[in-house]
């Protein structure tokens, strides 16, 4: 594994990143096999989870992380993602991309000498969904389950999707026509889902819900879908993860959301904070399982 862009550049280490999280998570100060090591972290979008948990795993593991906004780039002036990348792979040890296109990541990647993440594309969320299938083993020791995704079929429903796949579990999303997620991810899941044996199932119907062992949602409007807001929330209103419909859900599935979350839009105010929810857990462990990430990319091995 060079870089990390999406959940497919890491089909053969995905339990070796979660093992190691594990680990790291149980003595976060312990480890300092960054030392000396600095990660770059450029931000074309907002973000508080993947910007905070990247700058303190950096420092937990001895090394230093730079916080890099677009605008304050040249960059933002138009230099090329190309030469950015050519310049940044002489300075630093890693760098860490939330790019409003996907395509500008793989460019960027292609000219890096130095190892790239995905921070977060229109299309993928690598480091969101490998930490969902961390926090699903943890609360249920086991992978046997099915993921009901509901909403809007986005780049973290296309990484899960991909990372289910990889690791055997059921997957099913729920989300109206022309909010389902991306086909070629979805050919790609399907592929993975034929060696491991995971069901995917992409419905409009809500009664799918039943048998749900984990109910995931995430914001109707993503960052970059605001010129759409009014249209998607009424496209989305029924999706939306509430009491009455975790109640078809299992007795004791659990509740996940990447974050950040609208309340009263894609969930409420009784299911983020109730008993079932992981969404605390599961923001928490952005940082362990990033760290794992950091170590296999930049570690010296
Ligand atoms: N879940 C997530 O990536 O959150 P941020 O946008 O705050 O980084
Ligand atoms: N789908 C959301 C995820 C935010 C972490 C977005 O792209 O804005």
């Amino acid at each position: 594994m060079k870089h990390l862009l999406s959940v497919t550049d890491i089909q053969n280490d995905i339990l070796s990143i979660i093992k190691l999280a594990d680990k790291l998570k149980k003595d976060p100060w312990g480890y300092d096999n960054l030392n000396k090591k600095i990660l770059a972290m450029i931000f074309e979008k907002a973000s508080t989870r993947t910007r905070i948990s990247f700058e303190v795993a950096m420092l937990q593991l001895g090394g230093q992380a730079l916080y890099l906004s677009k605008t304050d780039l040249q960059l933002g002036r138009g230099e090329l993602m190309e030469d950015t990348a050519k310049v940044m792979s002489r300075y630093v040890d890693g760098v860490m991309i939330r790019a409003k296109e996907h395509h500008d990541l793989l460019e960027f990647a292609k000219n890096s000498d130095i190892p790239v993440i995905n921070g977060l594309t229109n299309l993928e969320h690598p480091c969101q969904a490998l930490t969902d299938i961390f926090t699903i083993q943890q609360c249920k020791k086991t992978f046997d389950v099915n993921l009901t995704y509901l909403g809007d079929g986005n780049n973290v429903c296309n990484s899960l999707l991909l990372a289910s796949s990889l690791v055997g579990m059921d997957m099913t999303v729920i989300s109206p026509s022309g909010y389902q997620p991306d086909e070629n991810i979805l050919a790609k899941a399907r592929e993975y889902a034929q060696n491991t044996g995971s069901q995917i199932k992409i419905t409009a119907n809500l009664q799918d819900v039943e048998g749900a062992d984990v109910i995931y949602t995430d914001v109707w409007v993503s960052m970059g879908d605001e010129r759409d807001k009014k249209q998607r929330l009424i496209d989305l209103k029924e999706y939306q993860v509430n009491s009455d419909m975790l109640k078809q859900a299992n007795n004791d599935a659990i509740i996940m959301h990447c974050l950040p979350a609208i309340r009263g839009q894609e969930i409420t105010e009784e299911v983020i904070n109730g008993d079932q929810s992981a969404v605390w857990d599961q923001a928490e462990n952005r940082l362990h399982v990033q760290k794992a990430v950091l170590c296999k990319l930049l570690g010296r091995s």
